[in-house]
């Protein structure tokens, strides 16, 4: 299934290697992805159940509202029309108190479709800044995707906050996908700005110290980052784990600059 929004980070080069390493039966297993973005990973499963989560409460507002209130959500965004000065309004009015949670989730629709690179980024007042992209035709409203997806939605826990609830949740036996936003590879491709809160090293060591109690608890993880020398230290004391290296063009910032190259790790217990 096609993910309904683009997402800064997003998995979709790297799915068929990330699910090559999960257990032949993953389908069948309870799947959780607790840094969701745009679940690139989880669209390609379609799983049976488990939760999916993100710090982000706008975009998960948006989930939220496609899994509950499909066809309001859908009435609402097919109002909108792309044009620069329609976007600034409708980015202002994003920017303002007091929406329901429909219209913000058909902003957030809306926004992401027509925004400068699909991009999410917030200024430190956690105000959407993000210019006007320019687009062939963008489509806004898939009707028939959204209503699909609706369905997906029903099966899993939709949550915002940390990560760690994981722990809270998970059962011998279940998959998990962590996708953190990821250690910066060097000084120019620090692209962490997903909230006014970013990650740090800090959280990077919280996030290891979930995947050793992932392992404890019997749950078949695999966690995807940078791949440098700090993220491989990290990992490096802890046991049973397998290191998988592979060269991927980043398109994650809006500086030609730094969309280069560069080495993507997995990093997973599963044999
Ligand atoms: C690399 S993106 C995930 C991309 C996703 N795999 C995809 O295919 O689109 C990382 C996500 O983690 C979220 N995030 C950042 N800090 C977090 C935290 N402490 N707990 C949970 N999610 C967090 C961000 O909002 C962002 O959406």
């Amino acid at each position: 299934m096609r993910p309904p929004l683009k997402w800064a980070g997003g998995k979709r080069s790297l799915v068929e290697r990330i699910v090559g390493l999960l257990p032949s039966d993953y389908a069948e297993r309870r799947y959780h992805e607790p840094f969701f973005g745009g679940g690139a990973v989880f669209f390609h499963i379609a799983p049976v159940g488990g939760s999916i989560n993100d710090v982000n409460p706008r975009l998960i507002n948006f989930y939220r509202m496609v899994r509950d209130r499909p066809e309001e959500l859908i009435e609402e965004a097919s109002r909108y029309r792309y044009d620069d000065e329609e976007y600034y309004a409708r980015r202002s009015r994003f920017n303002s108190p007091g929406l329901s949670d429909v219209e913000d989730a058909a902003l957030f629709l809306y926004l992401n479709k027509t925004a400068y690179n699909g991009l999410y980024r917030v200024n430190s007042r956690g105000e959407f800044n993000v210019p006007f992209g320019r687009y062939e035709n963008p489509k806004i409203v898939s009707k028939r995707s959204l209503m699909r997806t609706s369905e997906l939605l029903r099966k899993v826990d939709i949550r915002c906050g940390d990560f760690t609830y994981v722990l809270d949740v998970v059962r011998r036996g279940d998959v998990c996908y962590l996708d953190p936003p990821y250690h910066p590879a060097s000084e120019t491709a620090n692209f962490t700005d997903y909230s006014a809160e970013g990650f740090g090293m800090e959280d990077q060591e919280r996030l290891r110290d979930l995947c050793v109690r992932l392992d404890e608890v019997g749950v078949v993880f695999v966690l995807s980052n940078s791949d440098t020398e700090a993220i491989r230290d990290l990992y490096s004391g802890c046991e049973g784990l397998s290191f998988h290296s592979f060269i991927t063009r980043r398109m994650i910032s809006s500086k030609v600059s730094s969309r280069n190259s560069g080495h993507d790790l997995l990093i997973t217990n599963s044999v």
